[in-house]
């Protein structure tokens, strides 16, 4: 069986590519393949946007060298060097606004977010969770939706709010639990359709809100 992909709302056929382009600042912990996969969308025409800045936690964090690979400035912001929470955000912020950037992309970005950083892109940040919220909110989603044994799953773009994983949704894609999944094998075939909606969902949330 092939990967289903419900989406909602469709992806936009013909995406806005006139006027400036979206100045995007994305924050990753790890692989970065929602990195890339909005850089190749900006790279093949499809998302009028530049990503000026990557901001990472973690200095294994392939999402680096993605960055450098693509030309983005890439900066290490880890979090095992600030006090709180908010010191980091604060940070965060900091430099997401010296960059010039003005839309914020979670794209694996494993730390919850305060006040402090989101109240300083109000309505302007946007997250990429590995489930179809709101069902299976917080850390480990995809081991969630194995263990409560639903047949559907899937990946959400939304508006980042105080409340975590709760904000308005911009895009979803269901992704079936298959006869002998673990979570490895269902986070491959999620990503396959989160590279797919984050790109489009960025360019749906500038349409609407920008
Ligand atoms: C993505 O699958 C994303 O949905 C998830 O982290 C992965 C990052 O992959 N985010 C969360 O779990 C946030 N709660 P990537 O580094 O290859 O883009």
């Amino acid at each position: 069986m092939s990967d289903l992909a419900l989406v909602s709302p469709p992806l936009p056929t013909s995406p806005c590519l006139t006027g400036e382009a979206l100045k995007l600042g994305i924050m990753a912990s790890g692989s970065g393949s929602n990195f890339e996969a909005v850089a190749a969308a900006i790279a093949a025409g499809q998302l009028n946007a530049q990503i000026q800045v990557l901001i990472y936690n973690n200095p294994q964090a392939k999402a680096a060298e993605r960055a450098q690979n693509h030309g983005v400035p890439a900066v290490l912001l880890n979090h095992r060097d600030f006090d709180s929470r908010e010191a980091l955000d604060a940070q965060v912020a900091e430099t997401l606004q010296a960059y010039g950037v003005e839309w914020v992309i979670m794209a694996g970005w494993m730390r919850i977010v305060t006040p402090t950083l989101i109240d300083a892109f109000p309505g302007r940040m946007i997250n990429i969770h590995p489930s179809l919220l709101p069902s299976f909110k917080g850390i480990r989603a995809i081991e969630q939706a194995l263990a409560s044994q639903v047949k559907l799953t899937g990946c959400t773009v939304h508006i980042v709010t105080l409340e975590m994983d709760s904000g308005p949704i911009l895009m979803q894609a269901a992704v079936p639990i298959l006869e002998g999944d673990d979570a490895e094998r269902l986070h491959q075939r999620i990503q396959v359709q989160e590279h797919r909606i984050l790109p489009a969902a960025i360019a749906l949330a500038a349409q609407r809100y920008g």
